[in-house]
């Protein structure tokens, strides 16, 4: 039987939601990551050192005894941002990074940055204090087509942010442009962008596959197959730049289900079987531990985790659960459209 042991992962983008969601799906992550970034935009978002430290014990809270897990917490960037209290919180440690949402982009993000300009006194103190920049990278310009907004916005915003501030830390989240895969290959070495399983899964015909299919939506939307093939080539090359940002994203099928449904991929649970069937299909297993375990700590000045984990390559195909229960709701758990002979040789279950 094949097998694979490699540093324990961390995931670099996660939303662990709050109060009953927050319960069921963060043991889903303590259970193969050791660290995660966490995302602020809670409804209200995030927005001081003292509602990230409420918010972290939460999640410690959530976290089986035996799952040794280390939150990392944001802070939501929105046009009021104080660079004085956010250098304090980040100093202390009470905070790792800022996440800016373009007002309106997705999920929450309605108190986002409209002005790019208004916020560049914050980002240059950020710079100073080497404090990493999380970016959603999507212009929200109505006329820009949906397929073109993270194009437009390397263009038009990041490109600004980059040359203005060469020495400030940045994630470009979760790309889906082979745009984007050179951008941030020939930028300055601060800029890094994580990668999630569902846009190396799948391109956007999954949106539509024999009907409209909910559960494939999320922001970035997916893009055309020569984008999937581009994300596959940077994940998998080895490139420090490029790392695991799961962007895991839990909405209720309720929600999702809906005349106006949520974006977001909740896709935590098989996220490793996942990325190791599609390491192994491009004949570059060995490079699964850079993209998940190695890349992201080395971006963020982070040392490797000590523990390892055992990935092992079944006979038979690995059988999905379809969804984990929330009260009398449920949440549909991501599964590509290819089959997966890989697992998780788990300790912790
Ligand atoms: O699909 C997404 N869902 N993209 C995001 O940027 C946010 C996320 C969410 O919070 O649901
Ligand atoms: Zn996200």
């Amino acid at each position: 039987m094949e097998e694979i042991e490699i540093i324990k992962p961390d995931d670099w983008h996660v939303h662990f939601r709050d109060n009953e969601i927050m319960q069921a799906v963060v043991p889903e992550t303590t259970r193969h990551f050791a660290r995660a970034i966490v995302m602020p935009n809670l409804i209200p978002p995030i927005l001081n050192g003292k509602q990230a430290i409420q918010y972290k014990e939460r999640i410690k809270n959530a976290t089986p005894k035996n799952h040794k897990f280390e939150p990392l917490m944001t802070l939501y960037l929105t046009e009021e941002t104080n660079k004085t209290a956010l250098k304090q919180a980040y100093i202390k440690g009470d905070v790792f990074a800022v996440k800016l949402y373009p007002a309106g982009a997705t999920t929450n993000s309605d108190s986002g940055v409209k002005d790019i300009k208004k916020i560049m006194p914050v980002l240059e103190t950020m710079a100073e204090v080497g404090m990493p920049l999380l970016i959603h990278g999507e212009v929200t310009d109505k006329d820009v087509d949906i397929f073109d907004r993270e194009k437009v916005f390397i263009d038009q915003k990041l490109d600004f942010i980059c040359n203005k501030l060469p020495e400030l830390k940045i994630t470009l989240e979760h790309i889906t442009t082979s745009e984007s895969v050179s951008y941030v290959r020939e930028a300055n070495k601060n800029l890094g962008a994580s990668i999630t399983p569902h846009h190396l899964s799948l391109n956007r015909n999954a949106i539509f596959f024999g009907g409209i299919r909910p559960h494939n939506y999320c922001l970035p939307i997916l893009k055309r197959e020569v984008h999937r093939k581009s994300l596959i080539e940077a994940a998998t090359s080895g490139n420090p730049k490029f790392f695991l940002g799961t962007d895991t994203a839990p909405h209720l099928t309720i929600d999702k289900e809906s005349d106006c449904g949520c974006a977001g991929v909740f896709n935590t649970t098989y996220c490793l079987p996942i990325l190791a069937q599609i390491f192994d299909n491009e004949k570059s297993i060995n490079k699964l531990e850079d993209f998940v375990s190695k890349n992201g700590a080395r971006h963020y000045n982070l040392i490797f985790n000590k523990e390892t984990i055992k990935l092992i390559k079944l006979d038979n195909k690995l059988i999905f659960k379809n969804y984990i229960g929330i009260k009398k709701e449920k949440i549909k758990i991501f599964q590509p459209n290819f089959s997966i002979f890989w697992t998780v040789a788990d300790k912790l279950l």
